[in-house]
């Protein structure tokens, strides 16, 4: 079962009288790849430094095995980090690079007196040599740093944090010079490091498509809150508000009203989906993802658009769809062209419905709004049970 390691309570950080982070509550767990996921500012550098000992949060507490740490310095925890800007020493090669945390003395008590203790060398040279071995730099050790990549040099990076052989490994924005290849071969390296050691890795990206390839939990920030905290397919699949469904993957975001349980009304018409325990007529945020909706001829559709832009994207095109003013990305396999009149059956669980939020009507809408809109809109809805949309 998994063993919790990390535990912040109530973290609130303020800077004079801005707050930058607010009532954080989260727990992480041994071996457990974590990302801290959001836009730039949100406060993942921030509860990233906490967790390290960095900066002390203003009010709450930090817990690492139960054990409160909030006031203990960095280098007392079984944490390392690497920064979002790495810096290696330069007049130093690989091998020593990697040396350098082993080679600083650590102080011991022998025979109730303190001293200070050095690895001996063999010890010394078998971990370095072993940490590179991990991350794939076998043969490099005499290398300056500066004839590296930049991929091989953020590999050094991480053999420098993880021979101490933390507990817990820190890191911000580690891939965010790199290349896009060369970002996704770091992904997957990564992954396999933080397997093969089997350690804790807690991840600070913006990057949502690398917070959903390399996470076992990813928590979504914005402006110093949670917003939610789950596994790549919960927060892709059951977003809880309109700004994570727009920050995870691309949506369409329209209002609607929850009749009753399965049962949700929007452009007009009611559709089943899969969500319940909903006030009854409850105004909320339905989502629809790009790639959930099917195209059919216009008369076999729930409901009828014309298409008004189209990009190819290589695996799928981007078809912007306008439903009296109201525009939808759609991603199909097909190509329709601009002009075309087309229909579009959802399934009940291509529908995925939200509580509205302090983030309703920002996201999730492919086009200004129009006055069709308000039209189609009208609270004098009349109710059509007989075409495809909804059925008893
Ligand atoms: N030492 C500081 N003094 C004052 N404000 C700060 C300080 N450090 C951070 N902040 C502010 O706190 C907020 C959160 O910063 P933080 O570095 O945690 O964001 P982030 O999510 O890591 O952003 P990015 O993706 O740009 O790195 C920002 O508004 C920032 O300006
Ligand atoms: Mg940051």
């Amino acid at each position: 079962m998994a063993k919790e390691l990390i535990r912040l309570v109530d973290c609130c950080m303020s800077y004079d009288d801005t707050q930058v982070l607010d009532h954080i509550n989260l727990y992480i767990n041994d071996r457990e790849f974590l990302t801290l996921l959001g836009p730039s500012g949100c406060g993942k550098t921030t509860t990233l430094r906490i967790i390290g000992g960095f900066t002390t949060p203003t009010s709450g507490k930090v817990l690492f095995d139960g054990q409160e740490i909030s006031s203990l310095p960095p280098h007392l925890r079984q944490v390392n980090t690497v920064f979002q800007r790495y810096a290696l020493f330069p007049h130093l090669n690989v091998f020593e690079n990697v040396a350098f945390g082993l080679r600083i003395p650590r102080r011991e008590e022998i025979n109730g007196k303190k001293k200070k203790v050095k690895l001996p060398e063999e010890e010394i040279r078998r971990r370095v040599l072993e940490m590179l071995e991990v991350v794939s730099l076998k043969g490099f050790e005499e290398r300056h740093v500066g004839e590296l990549s930049g991929g091989q040099q953020q590999r050094v990076a991480i053999a420098r944090a993880l021979v101490n052989r933390p507990k817990v490994l820190l890191l911000d924005e580690p891939l965010g010079a790199l290349d896009l290849r060369l970002r996704k071969d770091m992904q997957s390296e990564l992954k396999r490091i933080q397997q093969q050691m089997g350690i804790t890795f807690i991840y600070v990206t913006h990057d949502q498509e690398e917070a959903l390839a390399m996470s076992d939990t990813i928590v979504v920030m914005d402006q110093g809150r949670i917003q939610q905290i789950g596994t790549p397919e919960d927060v892709y699949n059951e977003p809880k508000n309109a700004f994570v469904a727009d920050f995870i993957g691309e949506s369409n975001i329209l209002d609607g009203i929850m009749h009753q349980d399965y049962v949700v009304e929007f452009f007009n018409r009611k559709f089943k989906c899969l969500d319940k325990g909903f006030a009854p007529m409850e105004p909320v945020d339905v989502v629809i993802r790009p790639e959930d909706v099917d195209i059919v001829p216009v008369e076999e559709g729930q409901l009828r658009g014309t298409v008004t832009a189209v990009t190819f994207k290589g695996v799928h095109y981007d078809t912007i769809v306008d439903f009296k003013g109201y525009k939808w990305l759609i991603q199909t396999t097909d190509y329709h062209p601009v002009g075309r009149e087309i229909g579009i059956v959802l399934n009940p669980d291509d529908i995925h419905i939200m509580h509205k939020s302090s983030y309703s009507g920002m996201f999730g809408d492919y086009s200004s709004y129009s006055e069709e809109y308000d039209e189609i809109n009208d609270p004098t809805y009349v109710e059509d049970g007989e075409e495809a949309g909804y059925e008893e």
